[in-house]
């Protein structure tokens, strides 16, 4: 299909809203992300919007209106609470969830006896659809689980040849998609948070559920949110760290991308492709920028992204939940916690605990036994043998594993599968973390006890300990 290049003046406008007023679809822009249109009154029209993002039709959409007179004809009931947030922010980044009237087909509301309406603030949009005359179902104009497209060149590459127009209106000032808010039952509720905060909400409304951010792991309460989201071609991670820690962390990693903050971009040394996401204090800056910066890295050819933990108040809330979803909850801690136990923490575990801290800088490592007399020195092979190295233990005292411990470690690591058996029958919630270190470096076999025996025994074990931690380096 030719998909026509539209301009914001009139005459464009109105070739738009006369595509529209046949059935078709023409993408337009707002202030939140572009939007894919059709007529919302006419099933065949909305029916072919999913066709052309490639989306499952058991999603909603988002009913949008130029004038407030509009509402009227798609919402059954408007309550008192639901016309305060209109006066407050329409035309704006909100959308209000109502019980729908009849006329508003099946294929807008997947179902559903309500139906999600917004009013945007960008004037090229309003002027558009006003000019169509209807009311204009859009989703974002993303092909399906790709990051919304908040700039004409990538609306572009994404639907060139899918629609039969396309608007250009530049960039979009907000970035990420509209709030949306369920005031359709007794109490209101945030299914997607947006441009509008939460705060700004309470403010005029009193309280709202669901003001922080939807993680992914909860059940979808917005049918929209059990998709793969905002998901470029690389895989996304939340890292977690100081800029040190990210640092080292990224040291060795061949072809990774850094979404960062300008303020902490003079501090990464690490050789990877950095992105800004504007200014730290301005999660305006940040929404603006997300989508476009991840459909960026893509183009980039990085293998994967890195992204920082973000802010849980206000706007940083959307800018948040979007992360999350790209991420699709992954999250990568810089420095791990590491346990080592063996049986009195007096020989092999305080001799491993020696090792990794040397070698590891991003290991957070303790040891303990898991039957230690609390306080025992270390045995004095053991400080003898790690002194050589340069290691000292000396100060070492006997811990007993417990609970605690184990729940705080990202990995526990065992000098035996007895250890590991033991721990696993005391604390059987954190089974998938435990390991012996034989099984983590690919060895596969115990580091055996070297209590009592003399200092050529202490430096076997030394020796063997080493070689199996130098192949977990990359692998925590
Ligand atoms: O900013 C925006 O909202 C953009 C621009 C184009 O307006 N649109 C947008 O649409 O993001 P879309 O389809 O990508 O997301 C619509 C969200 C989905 O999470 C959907 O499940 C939810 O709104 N939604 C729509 N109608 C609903 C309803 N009746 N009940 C519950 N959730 C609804
Ligand atoms: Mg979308």
């Amino acid at each position: 299909m030719e998909t026509r290049l539209l301009t914001s003046a009139p005459e464009d406008l109105k070739l738009g809203a006369e595509i529209i007023n046949r059935g078709g679809r023409v993408i337009f822009p707002t202030e939140t992300v572009y939007g894919l249109g059709a007529n919302a009154l006419e099933e065949k029209a909305v029916r072919s919007i999913y066709d052309a993002k490639g989306r499952p039709s058991d999603n909603p959409l988002i009913v949008h209106i130029a004038d407030f007179e509009d509402v009227e004809a798609l919402a059954e009931i408007v309550p008192e609470k639901a016309k305060v947030l209109m006066e407050n922010f329409w035309p704006g980044p909100l959308t209000i969830i109502l019980k729908r009237k009849p006329c508003v087909p099946d294929v807008v509301t997947a179902g559903l006896d309500t139906v999600g309406i917004r009013m945007p603030e960008n004037e090229i949009a309003r002027a558009f659809i006003r000019e169509c005359g209807v009311p204009v179902a859009a989703p974002s104009a993303n092909v399906s689980g790709r990051p919304s497209p908040t700039n004409f060149s990538d609306v572009f590459s994404d639907m060139e040849g899918r629609v039969e127009a396309i608007i250009d209106g530049g960039d979009c000032s907000v970035g990420v998609e509209s709030t949306v808010i369920d005031m359709s039952g007794d109490i209101p509720r945030i299914l997607r948070p947006g441009g509008v905060t939460a705060e700004m909400i309470e403010a005029v409304i009193g309280e709202v559920q669901g003001g922080t951010e939807v993680r992914p792991d909860e059940a979808p309460k917005s049918p929209g949110m059990k998709y793969r989201h905002y998901a470029p071609k690389a895989q996304v991670y939340i890292l977690k760290g100081d800029v040190d820690e990210v640092n080292l962390f990224l040291k060795n990693r061949k072809n990774a991308g850094l979404l960062c903050f300008d303020e902490h971009i003079p501090y990464i040394k690490a050789e990877v492709k950095i992105l800004s996401l504007g200014s730290v204090k301005k999660p305006e800056e940040s929404a603006k920028l997300l989508f476009a910066r991840l459909r960026e890295m893509d183009r980039l050819g990085v293998d994967e992204i890195f992204a920082p933990e973000i802010g849980e108040t206000g706007l940083w809330v959307a800018v948040r939940n979007r992360l999350y979803k790209a991420a699709g909850g992954r999250i990568v801690k810089a420095k791990k916690k590491v346990l080592v136990v063996c049986t009195g923490n007096t020989c092999r575990s305080p001799i491993a605990e020696g090792i990794m801290k040397k070698n590891c800088p991003l290991w957070e490592v303790s040891s303990a036994g898991v039957s230690a007399f609390e306080g025992d020195s270390v045995s004095e092979n053991a400080v003898a043998v790690c002194a050589d190295m340069g290691i000292d233990i000396e100060n070492h005292r006997a811990r007993l594993v417990d609970r605690e411990m184990v729940e705080e470690a990202d990995v526990v690591l065992t000098m035996t599968l007895s250890h590991k058996a033991v721990l696993g029958n005391l604390y059987p919630e954190f089974k998938e973390k435990i390991f012996t270190l034989g099984e983590y470096s690919g060895e596969n076999k115990d580091v055996s006890d070297p209590f009592g025996g003399d200092i050529d025994i202490y430096k076997n074990c030394f020796i063997e300990i080493e070689e199996m931690v130098k192949k977990c380096y990359d692998k925590i």
